[in-house]
């Protein structure tokens, strides 16, 4: 697999609340920050562009530009893209540690052909519209898709719709519902159950097992 020809933006400023151990950039997963991991993947990227919480000391050591992030996700992904230097952008959460050089290249990819691109799964679960506390309509599963990062689009999309989104006042949680607001069409690769993401203190058991294996096994993705 070749060089990652992109500018990889690292949204990593969150305060992690959910969790609850200070922001999940500098929170220890088998012997690595998530934000080690979260780089790993990219150790071939052209370009990589980290955001953390404003007044946080940049890790040593990692081969990666920092910067001060906003008060949301989208705020800092849009400081990251003002400072891309590349015409291809693949944004990734840092919460999602785990991600393979497969899922980076078919995100890559298809957003190199399309324009944006995001991976997704199906649902593995029953969906229901809760009625109060009470069990309510099931929605058919297979209509959904779970959205995953990285994310891949043209540099010059992504900012037109992050402009686009400030000026119509429109808050999103990832950078796909912004181009798709555009009336740009995204497309959709397989993700992958391993590239969840570390939201509740339950999830860092899963890293630890995901961690544990990936260490022993770094060839594996
Ligand atoms: N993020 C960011 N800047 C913010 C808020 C969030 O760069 N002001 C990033 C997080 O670091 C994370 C991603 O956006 O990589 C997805 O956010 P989430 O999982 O919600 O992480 P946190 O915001 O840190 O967690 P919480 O919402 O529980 O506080
Ligand atoms: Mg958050």
């Amino acid at each position: 697999m070749g060089r990652v020809e992109a500018s990889v933006l690292i949204p990593a400023a969150g305060n992690g609340e959910r969790l609850g151990l200070g922001p999940k950039a500098f929170l220890r997963v088998g012997g690595r920050t998530l934000l080690e991991w979260a780089l790993l993947p990219f150790r071939e990227a052209a370009e990589v562009l980290v955001a953390l919480p404003p007044g946080a000391k940049p890790p040593e050591g990692l081969r990666a530009t920092f910067l001060e992030g906003g008060r949301t996700r989208q705020e800092s992904v849009a400081r990251l893209l003002e400072a891309a230097s590349l015409p291809l952008v693949l944004v990734h959460d840092v919460a999602r540690p785990f991600v393979s050089r497969g899922l980076v290249e078919r995100v890559l990819e298809a957003a190199r052909t399309a324009g944006a691109a995001v991976p997704v799964l199906p649902v593995p679960d029953t969906l229901v519209r809760p009625e109060e506390a009470h069990y309510g309509e099931v929605v058919p599963r297979e209509g959904f898709r779970l959205v995953q990062t990285p994310q891949g689009f043209f540099t010059a999309l992504l900012r037109e719709a992050h402009a686009y989104a400030r000026k119509r006042g429109l808050s999103a949680t990832d950078d796909a519902q912004l181009v798709r607001a555009l009336g740009y069409p995204v497309a959709l690769v397989e993700g992958e159950r391993t590239a969840f993401k570390v939201t509740y203190r339950e999830d860092l058991l899963l890293a630890e097992a995901v961690a544990r294996v990936w260490s022993a096994w770094p060839q594996g993705r």
